[in-house]
């Protein structure tokens, strides 16, 4: 049990206005969660204090070898007026994953989530009321030694930022058109693909811009081997509805293994859907498009939640899904998903984490 001194602002800044404007992650609330690491001391000094720029000597390692990792998570109000976290578990196991990719020090998951809470508690004030509007949590490690060589870091320091946020893509819950990158890849084998890494996503930005630029939402990453075979999207997970089964790729090193993924897929079996974790090739969702037998599309993610796809564009092939509209799985694990979140709905799986009364 992490012993965690808060520090609360002097200054609180004012709350946004209109929650119905919020955007994702362009407002942080007042405070922000603290702790360092040294070889000599371990993990220690967990704070929350006002939240407030870094100062950083510019010859840090995570400057110039990009050694950081981060989560992302939410807390949700009830309309009972309680805070809660989504599987916050999770994303301190996958932390934990990602700190071994990247030769960093682990922090044990129950700090993990004891950090996410306190700061959650100090800052309850800051999760939105609005339907649909959330607290996304932000965690992240940065490598903090000095010098230029390429080496891990002796001394990190973990930083949990929170941002009252809405839906992640301008559309929110209207289906988005999505770019199939043929070029650009995101992960190979033995690379840093399932560790949620700044690195993966700043090798993501080109394509990601390119596709913007031609009036797409983001790209769907095929394998870096053949280039043949479906991952993910910039953001999120990806699944495929065909012919009555759910498809979505298997987490074997190259794909991010999405919190919201597991749930859905959770959900999905326990309606009685087959669902296949393996390599869907491209080439085989465009024939099933034409064929008529690729029913729905859906991203899932913390931040995005629940995506539908509309259209993918593949080369020189386009497939249309779903007429444009949702469709009724995606509306399903939409409604369930977020009906969990926000307490609407019971939560039969143990999947809430109280934090405390708003
Ligand atoms: C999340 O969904 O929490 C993510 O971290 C995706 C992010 C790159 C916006």
């Amino acid at each position: 049990m992490l012993d965690i001194k808060i520090t609360r602002t002097t200054a609180p800044k004012a709350k946004p206005a209109d929650e119905s404007k919020l955007g994702f992650g362009k407002k942080f609330s007042d405070h922000m969660f603290l702790m360092d690491y040294d070889r000599q001391n371990g993990w220690h000094d967990p704070r929350v204090v006002p939240y407030a720029n870094f100062t950083l000597d510019p010859a840090c390692v995570v400057f110039h070898y990009a050694q950081e990792i981060f989560e992302g998570l939410k807390a949700y109000r009830t309309a009972d007026n309680k805070i809660q976290l989504f599987r916050p578990e999770c994303n301190g196991a996958r932390m934990q994953d990602s700190c071994d990719r990247l030769c960093m020090p682990k922090i044990p998951v129950e700090d993990f989530v004891q950090a996410c809470k306190t700061l959650v508690e100090v800052d309850k004030d800051w999760v939105p009321h609005t339907d649909g509007a959330s607290l996304y949590l932000r965690p992240f490690i940065i490598a903090t030694d000095v010098g230029l060589g390429v080496h891990a870091s002796p001394t990190y320091t973990f930083c949990i930022i929170a941002a009252p946020s809405g839906a992640y893509y301008a559309e929110g819950i209207n289906p988005v058109r999505i770019y199939v990158e043929d070029e650009y890849i995101r992960a190979a084998p033995g690379l840093t693909g399932f560790a949620k890494c700044g690195g993966n996503y700043a090798a993501s930005i080109k394509a990601g811009e390119m596709a913007e630029e031609l009036g797409y939402a983001q790209v769907l990453w095929l394998d870096g081997v053949e280039r043949k075979y479906v991952e993910e999207v910039g953001s999120m997970n990806i699944f495929f509805k065909i012919d009555g089964k759910v498809y979505t790729a298997a987490c074997v090193g190259t794909v991010l293994p999405g919190v919201t993924r597991r749930s859905c897929i959770e959900l999905c079996k326990d309606w009685g859907y087959e669902v296949v974790e393996g390599k869907l090739a491209i080439a085989d969702i465009m024939k099933a498009s034409k064929e008529g037998k690729l029913e729905e599309v859906f991203g899932t993610g913390t931040a995005a939640v629940i995506s539908p796809v509309k259209e993918l564009k593949w080369e020189n092939e386009v497939a249309h899904i779903s007429d444009g509209k949702i469709g009724p799985l995606t509306q399903k694990l939409y409604d369930t998903m977020t009906g969990i979140q926000w307490g609407k709905i019971a939560d039969t799986k143990g999947w809430i984490v109280p934090v405390c009364n708003g």
